[in-house]
């Protein structure tokens, strides 16, 4: 039984792949590529492209993974997909597994690897951490995340509106994540929790790429214009 390795790729600019991540990439037979549609490009494997050794003709396999809550159609998911990777590796090959950014956050290897540990457990498994979005983003924009003895709370965008105001109250930098269509909810309940005008707002999408927007301001600079309109965004709000 061959390893399977899961490269964090990053979150989109090649140049922040790791060493280890080009190395395993480069020695892969077979790249498995998570996307949320048929017949929509893996952003993963748009991020690595340019490092594949061409003369070895990776063969690239796209898994499909639906945006949707439905537990029954995740799960199924999972399932389906874990299978197909198990076979893949039964045929001896080197098989890299891509995520974006990092693996162990909010990625689809996390389901993945839980279900290859519970029923392929013969199936030996290396992880390559990844540079995360956020880091990236507040490299970009010149932010701390955190300093002294400052607490961070990461937010992923389909929220309970009021968890987010409790964290909110304890915490001094809010992160959200995911879809940035739905970030502008909560600005007047960070408000509400002790977040001044003062504080530091900034806003990414499509960090890395062609598309890229980065936007700073403080919170009561905050319009309707300073939204995304992406799946790909960040919000980062940091008390002053
Ligand atoms: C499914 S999560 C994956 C997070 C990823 N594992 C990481 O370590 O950053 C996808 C979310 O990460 C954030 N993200 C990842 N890469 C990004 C990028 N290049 N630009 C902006 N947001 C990004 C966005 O919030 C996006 O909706």
């Amino acid at each position: 039984m061959t390893d399977l390795v899961c490269v964090g790729c990053g979150p989109g600019d090649p140049d922040l792949l790791t060493v280890k991540a080009v190395k395993a990439i480069r020695n892969a037979d077979v790249i498995i590529c998570p996307t949320s549609k048929e017949g929509k490009t893996s952003i993963a494997y748009s991020i690595i492209t340019s490092v594949i050794d061409s003369s070895k003709k990776p063969e690239i396999i796209n898994l499909v993974f639906p945006m949707v809550k439905d537990k029954e159609t995740l799960e199924s998911t999972w399932e389906r997909n874990a299978q197909a990777i198990a076979n893949v590796i039964k045929s001896g090959k080197n098989v890299v597994y891509l995520t974006v950014g990092d693996p162990s956050l909010y990625s689809t290897w996390i389901y993945i690897q839980r279900e290859l540990k519970a029923k392929y457990p013969e199936i030996k498994i290396t992880v390559i951490p990844g540079i995360v979005s956020m880091f990236a983003f507040a490299s970009k924009v010149g932010i701390s995340i955190a300093e002294g003895d400052e607490t961070v709370a990461v937010i992923p965008a389909c929220y309970d509106l009021s968890r987010v105001k409790e964290t909110a109250k304890n915490c001094d930098t809010m992160i959200f994540l995911k879809d940035g269509r739905y970030f502008d909810q909560v600005i007047t309940l960070l408000k509400e929790a002790g977040f001044s005008d003062n504080s530091i707002f900034a806003i990414a999408q499509d960090i890395g790429t062609d598309e890229e927007i980065v936007k700073k301001l403080t919170l009561g600079e905050v319009t309707k214009d300073a939204f995304t309109n992406k799946y790909f965004s960040i919000m980062v709000v940091k008390r002053v």
